[in-house]
């Protein structure tokens, strides 16, 4: 193994259908044959509080929608949670965080898509986060034709995406990209539109790339 004095966080950033979820497992699975100390974790939530938290989050009032202000209250207040119970403790214990989504998700969906002024949204995750940042963020990013039609195998046949929905994931794609290019050195965009074993093999060379470290590639 390399000769990492500490844990590190990873963060898997990117759009609905994209392939986050089976990547994070992935992840975790290659890290921890390295006998590394890895914990897979997620946003909004990852402590009983915060989960509690994306409950509320993923389903408000219906007739009384969140504005993108509490929207970012909200996700912040988890993450604070987040942070102090699960993430510090863990890197401080030079473990290894691998978390689906985290403060970048907020500079897209509340910041960009939501309208809010970048200084705004820039504030609020300082506090929650406390300065902290992933070491590096993947970027899954595919071509929206792509996820659209993964999506609508997942939902079966009938789920047929209008053209609202089509410019979201548009919109999404190119929120992400964005902030992307704002953070040049933390991200890597890989591209989410080949297989999962693919996607999976750029992450892990960059990785040996980047921290000297030695996993097999699949
Ligand atoms: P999730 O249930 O993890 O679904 P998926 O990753 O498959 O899209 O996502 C929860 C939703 O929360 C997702 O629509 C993105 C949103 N979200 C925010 O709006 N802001 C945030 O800061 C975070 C972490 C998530």
């Amino acid at each position: 193994m390399s000769g990492l004095q500490r844990g590190r966080f990873i963060s898997v950033e990117g759009g609905e259908g994209v392939g986050k979820s089976t990547f994070c497992d992935a992840l975790q699975v290659i890290l921890q044959q390295q006998k590394l100390q890895v914990i897979r974790t997620h946003e909004p939530g990852g402590t009983p509080s915060a989960d509690a938290l994306r409950q509320f989050f993923l389903k408000t009032h219906p007739e009384d929608p969140l504005l993108s202000e509490t929207e970012l209250f909200v996700v912040s207040a988890a993450r604070a949670q987040h942070c102090g119970k699960k993430i510090r403790p863990q890197l401080n214990q030079n473990g290894w965080v691998v978390s689906d989504r985290f403060a970048d998700s907020s500079r897209v969906y509340q910041g960009i898509l939501g309208q809010l002024a970048p200084a705004y949204v820039e504030s609020v995750i300082q506090l929650s986060t406390q300065g902290l940042e992933p070491d590096i963020t993947f970027l899954l990013d595919c071509n929206v034709e792509v996820v659209l039609s993964r999506l609508q195998q997942r939902g079966g046949e009938k789920n047929r995406f209008d053209a609202a929905k089509k410019q979201f994931h548009y919109d999404l794609r190119a929120a992400y990209q964005q902030v992307a290019q704002q953070f040049p050195q933390r991200f890597v965009v890989l591209d989410a539109s080949l297989s999962a074993h693919a996607v999976l093999r750029s992450a892990l060379q960059v990785l040996n790339q980047r921290w000297h470290m030695q996993l097999p590639l699949p």
